[in-house]
């Protein structure tokens, strides 16, 4: 709070010497004078932007305020969240929709967006994508070109669920017949090549399912049902505990889908079970979300700008608003300057003063508040 209210204090100053001197900044395309984005915005979306897929706290009107009157990007911002399960243009079109702005695929970072720096190792490679909405889509996506959703995945193995009947839902059945039939075009074997790879995109949906084939394909080493093996590299795109979606308390997340995997994998295994984490609040995604403002910073700069200027261009603060101060405020935390953290009450966090142990630059109620917070002190009208 105290680096909050000094930078405040800082900009309250630089104000009024802009006020005595200098015309105040526009950031709009259509500015008179060159305008240069001296801070960026980083958004959390479950339980900030949005609760399910209702908008919440002031959410279409607080981005509005980021776009000038023509509907061009005034002030860089993306979307930070450790969510997804459909690639980002999907999400971005979604999105613009629920907010009535137009937002790009490169403003949408989800938790598995940097599996994209994977494809080169396993382009290749028999992968299974695992989670809600569409994980092998995400990962075709990104390049990966042998990859099958554990749903389509389980659903070649006759028998691999037994607790398959007693579901209510539909489940892909196991006629493997059919299954391997030339109309399903399979993008490998699942019967003779081993999967080099396991990516949880998002929330994983039949956890019991999930669970068990994951335990096979990593302790056989990628072919289920074939004696032991050496386990091939899994990864999860967030280790969020809980989240915030509609119903009133907080739910399981991916790291908790993690810790009941992990657990039971080393229970039946003699050797611990090896995994990579990406998602908030890895310093390395604060890094790469820097770089991604960076960039829409500069789509911002008017032509009359120089190349050297735009090259030199740094932020001088970059806000994450976020409600999960173990995600988005310990992030915040470990990537250190320029990031400043803003906390609402609309999520995870519910408290009246700040989180104890990560607390927030600055605690508000809602994005709507955290907006106006960050556009007066950034002397923004
Ligand atoms: O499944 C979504 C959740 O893990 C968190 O999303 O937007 O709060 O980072 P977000
Ligand atoms: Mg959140």
């Amino acid at each position: 709070m105290r680096g909050f209210r000094s930078a405040l204090s800082r900009a309250a100053a630089r104000t009024r010497a802009e006020l005595q001197g200098t015309p105040r900044r526009r950031l709009s395309h259509s500015a008179a004078t060159p305008v240069r984005p001296s801070f960026g915005i980083a958004f959390d979306i479950d339980g900030v932007i949005l609760r399910g897929r209702s908008p919440i706290g002031g959410s279409p009107q607080a981005i509005q305020r980021l776009y000038a009157d023509d509907g061009t990007l005034k002030i860089p911002f993306l979307f930070l969240t450790n969510g997804g399960g459909v690639p980002e243009y999907k999400r971005a079109l979604e999105l613009s929709e629920l907010l009535g702005v137009n937002i790009s695929p490169s403003q949408v970072v989800h938790g598995h967006s940097p599996y994209r720096e994977l494809v080169k190792r396993f382009e290749d490679d028999p992968i299974v994508a695992v989670g809600k909405g569409e994980p092998a889509a995400v990962m075709a996506e990104y390049g990966f070109r042998k990859v099958l959703s554990i749903d389509d995945y389980s659903s070649y193995f006759r028998e691999i669920d037994p607790l398959a009947p007693f579901k209510k839902w539909n489940v892909g059945q196991s006629d493997c017949k059919n299954l391997m039939s030339e109309k399903m075009h399979p993008p490998y074997d699942v019967y003779s090549e081993r999967v080099k790879g396991v990516f949880v995109v998002s929330d994983p949906v039949d956890w019991g399912r999930d669970l068990q084939v994951l335990c096979d394909i990593l302790s056989t080493g990628g072919l289920p049902g074939n004696g032991k093996g050496d386990q091939p590299p899994l990864y999860f795109a967030a280790d969020d505990l809980e989240y915030q979606a509609a119903f009133p308390s907080e739910r399981l997340g991916m790291g908790a889908f993690r810790i009941a995997l992990e657990s039971i994998f080393n229970q039946v295994n003699d050797l611990p079970l090896k995994y990579t984490s990406y998602g908030k609040p890895n310093p390395f995604v604060f890094k790469n979300a820097a770089n991604i403002l960076e960039k829409l910073a500069m789509g911002i700069y008017p032509k009359s700008q120089s190349t050297k200027e735009v090259k030199d261009h740094q932020f001088s603060t970059i806000y994450m608003i976020g409600d999960n101060p173990k995600v988005d405020i310990c992030g915040v935390l470990k990537a250190g300057p320029p990031w400043s953290s803003i906390l609402t009450r609309t999520g995870v966090f519910r408290g009246t003063d700040n989180d104890l142990k990560f607390p927030a630059d600055l605690v508000v109620d809602t994005v709507e508040d955290a907006i106006s917070c960050i556009l007066e002190k950034e002397c923004i009208r």
